[in-house]
């Protein structure tokens, strides 16, 4: 059974106040900025080789660069939320969103050992938003997937599967299931309350700030518990439907 959020007609924003969205920018900088430091180390070390590996040096300061200019990117993106103006939205390919977010994070899946398979439809209509929130949301999904596959410790290598498709109406889905320690039916209804977290190092703002994303752009995010095992997160985003010409004149 689907719990979660509330569909995203007007009036029902989930309400997030100044104070939770700024700390929700600290939250969404603590990954890049475990990245950039993790790739520094990298870097230093190429350089430190005899001869230096000037060539992987480079390709990790380059991926410092990126990472520094995306999370400026976030930063405007979660500030620009509190004044959410429809007519400065974009029209996105959610299959793209899903590997940008991919690639900011792939470096730590791979460091853990998770599997990740895309399962991606392809051609799905756009939908109307902006990248850099919506890539966000899938990073946060990406991440509690891969600290639910830690925590579950089965032998066998842990997985996280992200799906685009269909979803009935005018509605696209984003799912992202996992392998890991599934979701406690009896906090299934609060996982998207802000500050509810069960992780001793968590902030419990990913989720909530993953809500009002979804929710500003018209859609609902929902989870539940896989039949096997582990949880799925799912996204609901309504898309445009595709004009068709049929206006009087053309018509005549
Ligand atoms: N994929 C998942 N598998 C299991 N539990 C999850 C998953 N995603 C979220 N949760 C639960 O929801 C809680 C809230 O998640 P979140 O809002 O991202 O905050 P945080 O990651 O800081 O704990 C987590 O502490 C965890 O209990
Ligand atoms: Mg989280």
């Amino acid at each position: 059974m689907w719990s979660g959020g509330h569909d995203g007609k007007a009036g029902t924003v989930t309400p997030m106040t100044t104070a939770i969205l700024s700390s929700a920018i600290a939250h969404e900088l603590r990954q890049p900025l475990a990245a950039i430091s993790s790739d520094a180390g990298a870097a230093l070390r190429w350089l430190s080789q005899d001869p230096p590996n000037i060539e992987e040096a480079t390709r990790t300061l380059r991926r410092i660069q990126e990472t520094s200019l995306r999370s400026d990117a976030v930063i405007s993106a979660i500030r620009a939320m509190q004044r959410h103006d429809p007519a400065l939205d974009d029209l996105l390919d959610v299959n793209w969103q899903i590997k940008e977010a991919v690639k900011a994070i792939e470096a730590n899946l791979s460091q853990h050992q998770i599997a990740l398979r895309l399962r991606l439809e392809p051609s799905l209509p756009h939908v109307r938003g902006r990248a850099i929130p919506l890539q966000q949301v899938v990073i946060n999904l990406l991440m509690n997937a891969a600290q639910a596959v830690e925590r579950r410790q089965t032998g066998g290598p842990g997985w996280i599967q992200v799906e685009s498709g269909y979803a009935g109406g005018n509605t696209v889905a984003i799912t992202v299931r996992d392998s890991g320690s599934g979701i406690a039916p009896e906090i299934l209804p609060r996982i998207f309350d802000p500050y509810f977290t069960t992780r001793a190092d968590g902030v419990g703002l990913g989720l909530a700030l993953c809500r009002l994303i979804v929710e500003q752009h018209g859609g609902k995010i929902e989870a539940a518990n896989s039949a096997g095992a582990g949880a799925e997160i799912r996204l609901l985003l309504p898309f445009l439907m595709p004009v068709t010409r049929q206006s009087s004149y053309l018509a005549a």
